[in-house]
């Protein structure tokens, strides 16, 4: 009997595509090299939240900041950015103020007198951090570039003795208001930094 031509295809096609699926392939990598100093502190990154009073100098927030943020030595930033528009912001509660980042001049500019910790507030140890980052971004990017810039800093805390922990559970809609955004501008994150307890 002659098989039709097009039932032929049909169960050929199943053949190919079941051979296919059941010959899956693995590679065995090699132990990770995790020797070197960069290695040694992407291993020592964690979420830290007890912390103890101790003040944050200038010194170390503006390497911090410049770690998140910062100009760095070929013009752009610490962080990529789409298409280089290096359009984070970063504001800082330090010292009861909260500040906005200028990466370019190394400055922090005073942006206002409101108590932002109400919205930030909603586990209780947030509140023992002497420093607090929160992250704003474009609608499109201001996710990635967050997620680059809170990495950094959480590298640098394990590289420097420091404790921090990133967060989602903030008042996003209250922080928008509180810090006069525009409509095109997202809260994403915020950002502990604090000496942990002993
Ligand atoms: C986008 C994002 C949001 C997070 N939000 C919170 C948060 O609101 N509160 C908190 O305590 N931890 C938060 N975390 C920290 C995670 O709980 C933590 O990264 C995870 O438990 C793994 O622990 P590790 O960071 O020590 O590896 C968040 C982490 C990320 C990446």
């Amino acid at each position: 009997m002659i098989m039709n031509k097009n039932i032929f295809y049909v169960i050929l096609g199943t053949l190919l595509i079941s051979t296919s699926i059941c010959k899956a392939e693995s590679i065995n990598l090699p132990q990770a090299d995790t020797s070197s100093e960069l290695m040694k502190i992407i291993n020592a990154r964690k979420s830290g939240r007890t912390y103890s009073n101790k003040p944050i100098s200038k010194q170390e927030l503006s390497n911090v900041l410049w770690a998140a943020f910062g100009s760095n030595s070929h013009g752009t930033r610490t962080i990529p950015t789409a298409r280089n528009k290096q359009n984070l912001r970063i504001f800082v509660i330090y010292e009861n103020k909260v500040w906005e980042y200028d990466g370019k001049n190394n400055i922090l500019n005073k942006y206002s007198d409101t108590d932002l910790m109400p919205y930030l507030a909603s586990q209780d140890f947030v509140k023992d951090a002497p420093v607090h980052i929160i992250y704003v971004g474009d609608k499109k990017y201001g996710e990635v570039h967050s997620g680059s810039a809170y990495e950094n800093v959480s590298l640098y805390a394990a590289a420097n003795g420091l404790s921090s922990v990133v967060r989602g559970l903030i008042d996003r809609d209250g922080l928008h208001k509180a810090l006069e955004l525009n409509d095109d501008e997202v809260v994403t994150y915020h950002q502990t930094l604090a000496y942990p307890q002993e």
